[in-house]
């Protein structure tokens, strides 16, 4: 049985290249996208459209497509958006966005998929190192530092919720890689990251459920 494999935000940047590998690797993979784009078209995997994660009415497209899909193996929680908050410029609304994206978009996604999960099951949140309190060394970055420091709440709380179900939860930092989101200033390529993410989420278990770590194998500080 090949495994499958169900990935938000895989029309572009870390997303898509783990579809790709994933798919090369014979994995079956469904993409869930607000829309599709040439790259993710040319895999032939299945994707599922219209899924924005950062709205309360996603779910009913959301559990419209949880009908459709196979018993979830590896759930990738992965689309998410970056913008720059300053003391000068806070922009609360970019904050919300952020906060709905990247905190509760996981959340929603995985609440609405959960029939789908079960013993066995992994559930991966892309997160980012500029979560953590005791990394942060540079400030600024208000609504992004924040939103993923929530969502490792939610990981953790997540890990905890499931652990008595079998299913293991991970919180990844890709790296700094080169995608829409940095500019392509990243030091790595998204194949990359993507590749390194696999080897973590392989290592995946409901013995090391809700640790924050990085793509590169290290153990991240909260
Ligand atoms: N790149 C890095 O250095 C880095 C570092 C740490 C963590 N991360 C995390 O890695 C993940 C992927 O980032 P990336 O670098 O690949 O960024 P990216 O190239 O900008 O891709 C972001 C993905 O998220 C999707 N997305 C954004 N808003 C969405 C929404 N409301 N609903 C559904 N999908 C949405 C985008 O789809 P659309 O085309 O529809 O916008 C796109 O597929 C993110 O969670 C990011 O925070 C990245």
């Amino acid at each position: 049985m090949s495994l499958s494999v169900v990935i938000t935000g895989a029309n572009r940047g870390i997303g898509l290249e783990l579809a790709r590998q994933y798919q090369a690797d014979g994995a079956q993979v469904t993409a869930l996208v607000r829309n599709s784009s040439a790259e993710l078209g040319t895999l032939g995997i299945r994707v599922i459209g219209g899924i924005d994660v950062g709205r309360d009415d996603s779910d009913a497209p959301l559990r419209e497509a949880m009908q459709t899909l196979p018993p979830i193996d590896v759930l990738i929680n992965n689309a998410g958006v970056l913008s720059n908050e300053s003391l000068d410029d806070p922009a609360f609304d970019r904050m919300r966005w952020q906060l709905e994206v990247n905190t509760l978009g996981p959340l929603r996604v995985t609440t609405a998929l959960r029939p789908r999960l079960s013993a066995g099951s992994k559930i991966v949140l892309i997160t980012s190192r500029m979560g953590s309190m005791s990394d942060n060394s540079s400030g600024g970055m208000y609504g992004y530092r924040c939103s993923k420091a929530a969502l490792n709440a939610i990981g953790v709380s997540l890990a905890q919720d499931l652990r008595g179900d079998g299913i293991a939860v991970g919180l990844l930092h890709p790296g700094f890689v080169q995608t829409d989101m940095t500019g392509r200033q990243g030091q790595i390529t998204a194949s990359a990251a993507a590749a390194a993410l696999r080897a973590r989420i392989e290592e995946l278990s409901i013995d090391n459920t809700g640790r924050f770590r990085h793509a590169n194998g290290e153990t991240l500080p909260w």
